[in-house]
């Protein structure tokens, strides 16, 4: 993770800088730090703790120059401290930021230990700034100095570079972590992502994998990895150029949770085709050729991802098999029954989830992504994109981005089903009537935040936490258990209600909250006899469903009522009380809601 930030003009840059970072702080937000050249010095300012405490001390002691690095942290190697937050300043010549991680650095260390070098940080980073200090220091210029440091590197990375020696000059390159370079006519900045840069240009170019580039305020050279000149198209990005608020919401969690009708709106409006019908934006002939699918994905996105494998399955009869990003690309995965990779995520830059989805391509499946962010890697990198239109998502769990894969996965379904004659027209009407209603039950059910707060209030106390769920509503209690744990720090599990049996109800004691989403089909009268082993055994049982659904189960303790709906499309409306549950309780544990402990927005590390 971490955000990077570069640049060089002819204005003071100390704003711009701070700016682009505020713009990158779901990227990490355990320390931040500055450098500029300034009168032929580097002037550094680090702090601990998020972007607010840098904004302070630069307010108390401002730094001046019109060429500058920026770095917001989200800790890998080495604790958060000020020594560990970047930019890395070497013998006063050479600083650096950066992100990802240098695999081979224990090595590098001990080669520059041997040479005298002095270390002062526990970073992997630090190395790139020793590198280059050495390198400059034998007298390589800008271009030949990139050569020679990438040529002992290996990892990832997208890095900046500032040297004293050359006060005009930004050094910059990329392997699998982002970057992007935005121009003008009297200056170029770089950043982690183009919204860093949005306020100040929409031209922007992307470096690919082991480009680096010699950048000044009037020049931008990009050399590839064979080291050789490279053009790399300029385009228009379309992200939004305002710094985002909360509009009146206390967190932009609960604003994303209010967004959700709109998202869902939106993205029911790209899968219809002008007919009316639904469509997924793909034609007939793409959908022939899903004869087998691999979704690939990550935390939350993953949860979409096995929600959708149920309804592929049943709605179209295609066999799916939902994999792990992380681990899918380590694997020799069998592809031979498969035609397409179909990577889900929120941001496109997950470096897992953009690892798979080039292993996937790379077994010769044709390759799709179900992403939010539309200028991202992943969305450039695959062969079609299916848009989620959640807007911009700030808050670091995801929510209506969640809603809304969950939207395009059901409309994939759908298409599939039609096109392969799996689904009868009626059924498919039927279920996208039922669809187009979601947006408004979605708005009733804000109604929850008053029903439900008594229930946070009650599970903040708690140190532990399961949820259940049944066939399409099992992924969803896996999501209610990671959206509970990672904002509450609460220990949450979700697992398969019939599961609970065969080890986990262990676990049960005597007041141990077990939240269940139940449903009104087949499922039920099985959900039920689980739950009763549950409450036999003293737990406090929480229901989510229908008010049919949960009249079903009178002996739980509270019943969180979601709006009538077909039980296929439960998921998407559970999963609001689902976030609602966990936000409040984190909010009335007083955690930090948006940038929760130890996470990140984006994770662009391995
Ligand atoms: C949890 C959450 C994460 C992300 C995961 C994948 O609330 O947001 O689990 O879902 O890191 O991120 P994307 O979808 O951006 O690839």
């Amino acid at each position: 993770m971490c955000g990077i930030v570069g640049y060089v003009g002819n204005k003071i840059c100390q704003e711009i800088i701070l700016g682009s970072l505020e713009r990158l702080e779901y990227r990490g937000y355990d320390s931040s730090g500055i450098a500029t050249i300034y009168n032929d010095q580097i002037q550094l300012r680090r702090t601990v703790g998020k972007l607010s405490e840098l904004k302070a001390k630069i307010i108390k002691e401002p730094v001046s120059g019109t060429i500058g690095i920026g770095h917001i942290r989200w800790a890998t190697h080495g604790g958060v401290t000020e020594q560990n937050a970047h930019p890395h300043l070497v013998n006063s010549e050479v600083a650096i930021v950066h992100n990802g991680i240098i695999e081979n650095y224990v090595e590098l260390k001990k080669e520059l230990t041997d040479k005298g070098f002095l270390f002062s940080s526990d970073t992997d980073s630090e190395v790139l700034a020793h590198l280059f200090a050495y390198v400059i220091e034998q007298g390589l210029r800008p271009v030949e100095a990139l050569k020679a440091v990438l040529s002992k590197i290996e990892g990832a990375y997208s890095f900046a570079v500032l040297s004293k020696s050359y006060p005009g000059t930004l050094m910059v390159a990329r392997n699998a972590s982002p970057l992007a370079i935005g121009i003008s006519d009297d200056m170029a900045i770089v950043a982690s992502d183009a919204t860093a840069m949005a306020h100040l240009t929409r031209q922007v170019t992307y470096l690919k994998d082991n480009d680096y580039a010699v950048i000044t305020s009037k020049r931008l050279d990009i050399y590839n990895g064979k080291n050789e000149p490279a053009n790399r198209e300029v385009v228009k990005v379309n992200v939004s150029p305002v710094l985002l608020d909360k509009a009146g919401f206390k967190h932009y969690m609960e604003k994303e949770i209010h967004e959700q009708p709109d998202a869902i709106s939106h993205t029911i409006s790209a899968m219809t085709d002008v007919n009316g019908g639904l469509s997924a934006g793909l034609d007939l002939q793409s959908l022939a050729k899903m004869k087998g699918i691999v979704l690939l994905a990550a935390g939350t996105s993953f949860y979409a991802a096995q929600i959708g494998r149920y309804w592929i399955e049943r709605l179209a009869g295609v066999p799916v098999v939902c994999e792990i990003a992380s681990e899918y690309h380590y694997r020799n995965p069998v592809a031979s029954h498969q035609t397409t990779a179909i990577v889900i995520s929120q941001s496109g830059e997950s470096i897992d989830s953009l690892m798979a989805i080039r292993h996937a391509k790379n077994l010769g499946l044709e390759t799709f992504g179900i992403v939010n962010v539309l200028d991202s890697t992943i969305s450039r990198e695959v062969d079609k994109i299916l848009p989620t239109r959640a807007g911009p998502e700030i808050g670091v769990a995801s929510t209506k981005a969640f809603t809304a894969q969950l939207v395009v996965l059901i409309c994939l379904a759908i298409s599939l089903g039609r096109q392969n004659g799996s689904l009868d027209v009626d059924k498919a009407v039927d279920i996208h009537q039922g669809l187009l209603k979601i947006p408004g039950a979605i708005g009733k059910s804000m109604t929850l935040f008053d029903s439900i707060l008594p229930i946070a209030n009650q599970l903040k106390n708690s140190h532990s936490c399961l949820f259940l769920g049944r066939d399409i509503l099992f992924p969803l209690a896996c999501e209610g258990a990671l959206k509970l744990k990672e904002l509450s720090y609460i220990h949450a599990e979700g697992f398969a209600s019939g599961e609970m049996k065969h080890g986990p109800i262990a676990l049960l004691e005597k007041g141990l909250p077990v939240v269940s989403f139940v449903s009104e089909d087949e499922s039920a009268r099985k959900s039920i006899s689980n739950l009763k082993e549950a409450e036999a055994r003293g737990g406090f049982i929480i229901v989510i469903g229908t008010q049919t659904a949960v009249n079903l189960i009178d002996f739980a303790t509270e019943k969180i009522i979601i709006p009538d709906c077909d039980p296929l499309l439960t998921p998407i409306l559970g999963a609001v009380p689902a976030q609602i549950l966990a936000y409040l309780t984190a909010y009335e544990k007083g955690t930090d809601i948006d940038q929760p402990r130890n996470l990140a927005k984006s994770v662009t590390v391995e």
